[in-house]
């Protein structure tokens, strides 16, 4: 294994004191890139042309002359060690970790590096041992869900309303309406990963207030909503009984959508962190809450409601490929830095909330927040409306407004090009690891060493393998 970085420990460090450094520096992606794809040229993009303070760590076979024979190599070039330590290899028992510390222009070392892998090749058994890295070098991760189970963890961390409601609410003074507030908050806080969503009996008053909703909206959708939203509602009704005389069960809702896009729905008190809602996502697990709106304002609401999650979002989170998408989103969110996870969430709002697209030449919505509000649907595709091409770097740096309609919209040429874009984004996110989902167990693998890469590149190459079998029997099936 190499690994260097002209940035990183400085003179007289130990391995101990590296761990520390990378720690606290977050272990960024560089370190990554010349650890795990140290091509000679990553290698020498993370050096400076100056003589500079470096650390190399590599391993090798523990016999007699073996270290020997490449510290001769720095000899031999007249680079002056600072610091030389090594241990055991973490990896492999028959291999020894050396940390060499030491000055050297970056030309010098890229050799010195290229010679050092080479005897490498020459003295270690299996290639592949010789990449390892030793656990101690990278930092343990942040704390962030790895199983869907996690989400037990952080789904009841509401940071607004729950069953205490402001006192601008439109139910604030009204005490029957808060007492069915918190009987939906206890639904939410006792649910557990696993159990069936509580079904609820709606009364007449909540019935009414969402057949509102679904009535005015539902006049606007063919004009105003998506393709893929249009292609989605009949679907819904067909399967999870939306009327406007009836508000689906999410339990309903859940099932159809994992069938669907491999959503599925958990009930949440109220509004959750960026992090924590983020964090759902990267499972495709979205949270709705189940209450519904005060009845005295049927087409405002100053928190989301059943009706905006059925309305709004339910419909494309059946479309697998704005269900990708939004995992992405979430997936790009685990474990980054504060930061960053305030730009995704920001992005979020101006795609799965406020999202704008064209379709046969013309303005369509699929954001939720739009879907869901009769008003600002009608204002965000009128000439009114400001709409700029979605551009997660811009898109990032503005302004979420929530008790107005929006200054700027944000419009994708389609779910594919958005995608594209955010992942993109993703890649500048300052993280030690990637991730990715695996749904057989419905976990997260994180990326961030030789072992967990291989595991992904076998998964891959059977794929392929399954690709390749299949091309082969079409061919044969058509005669080619
Ligand atoms: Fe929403």
């Amino acid at each position: 294994m190499f690994s260097s970085k002209t940035d990183g420990p400085r003179r007289g460090r130990s391995f101990d004191s590296i761990n520390k450094y990378y720690e606290e520096k977050q272990f960024n992606n560089e370190i990554n890139k010349s650890s795990f794809n140290n091509t000679d040229e990553d290698l020498v993009k993370t050096l400076s042309s100056e003589k500079e303070h470096t650390a190399v760590v590599f391993s090798l076979k523990n016999e007699v002359g073996n270290l020997v024979k490449a510290l001769k190599i720095f000899q031999e070039y007249q680079i002056n060690l600072l610091h030389i330590e090594s241990r055991r290899s973490r990896c492999s028992n028959s291999e020894l970790e050396v940390l060499v510390s030491c000055e050297s222009e970056r030309e010098i070392l890229t050799t010195i590096i290229q010679l050092l892998r080479k005897q490498m090749n020459d003295h270690t058994t299996d290639p592949l041992d010789k990449l390892c890295t030793p656990e101690d070098d990278i930092p343990e991760e942040p704390w962030f869900p790895k199983k869907m189970s996690d989400l037990d963890k952080c789904a009841n961390r509401v940071l607004m309303y729950g069953s205490a409601l402001d006192s601008d609410h439109p139910g604030f003074k009204d005490n029957v309406y808060r007492k069915r507030r918190e009987f939906f908050a206890d639904l939410a806080m006792n649910y557990r990963h696993g159990d069936p969503i509580p079904r609820v009996e709606y009364t007449e008053e909540e019935v009414r207030t969402w057949g509102v909703v679904f009535g005015e909206l539902n006049k606007l959708y063919p004009t105003h909503a998506c393709r893929q939203y249009l292609r989605s509602l009949p679907l819904l009704s067909q399967h999870c009984g939306y009327r406007e005389d009836n508000i689906p069960q999410l339990e309903d809702v859940s099932r159809f959508l994992r069938e669907r896009s491999g959503f599925t729905i958990r009930p949440v008190a109220g509004y959750l962190s960026p992090r924590d809602f983020l964090a759902g996502l990267a499972f495709r697990v979205f949270h709705c809450t189940q209450y519904i709106r005060h009845s005295s304002a049927p087409l405002y609401t100053p928190e989301p409601d059943t009706c905006h999650e059925l309305l709004g979002h339910v419909p494309l989170l059946a479309e697998p490929t704005f269900a990708q998408f939004s995992q992405e989103l979430g997936l790009a969110s685990l474990g980054a830095p504060d930061d960053a996870v305030q730009k995704l969430a920001t992005c979020y709002f101006f795609t799965v909330e406020f999202g704008l697209c064209k379709q046969e030449g013309k303005l369509r919505a699929y954001g939720a927040g739009l879907l869901s509000s009769i008003s600002e649907l009608q204002h965000a595709l009128s000439s009114n409306a400001t709409v700029l091409p979605f551009e997660p770097k811009v898109t990032c740096r503005q302004e979420c407004l929530i008790t107005t309609f929006q200054e700027v919209y944000f419009m994708s040429e389609s779910f594919e090009e958005a995608k594209v874009r955010m992942r993109e984004f993703a890649k500048t996110i300052r993280r030690p690891f990637t991730v990715r989902y695996n749904p057989y167990t419905q976990s997260i693998c994180v990326l961030k060493d030789v072992p967990s890469i291989t595991g992904m590149v076998e998964e891959l190459r059977h794929e392929l393998d399954v690709v390749g079998d299949a091309l082969q029997r079409l061919n044969k099936h058509l005669g080619i």
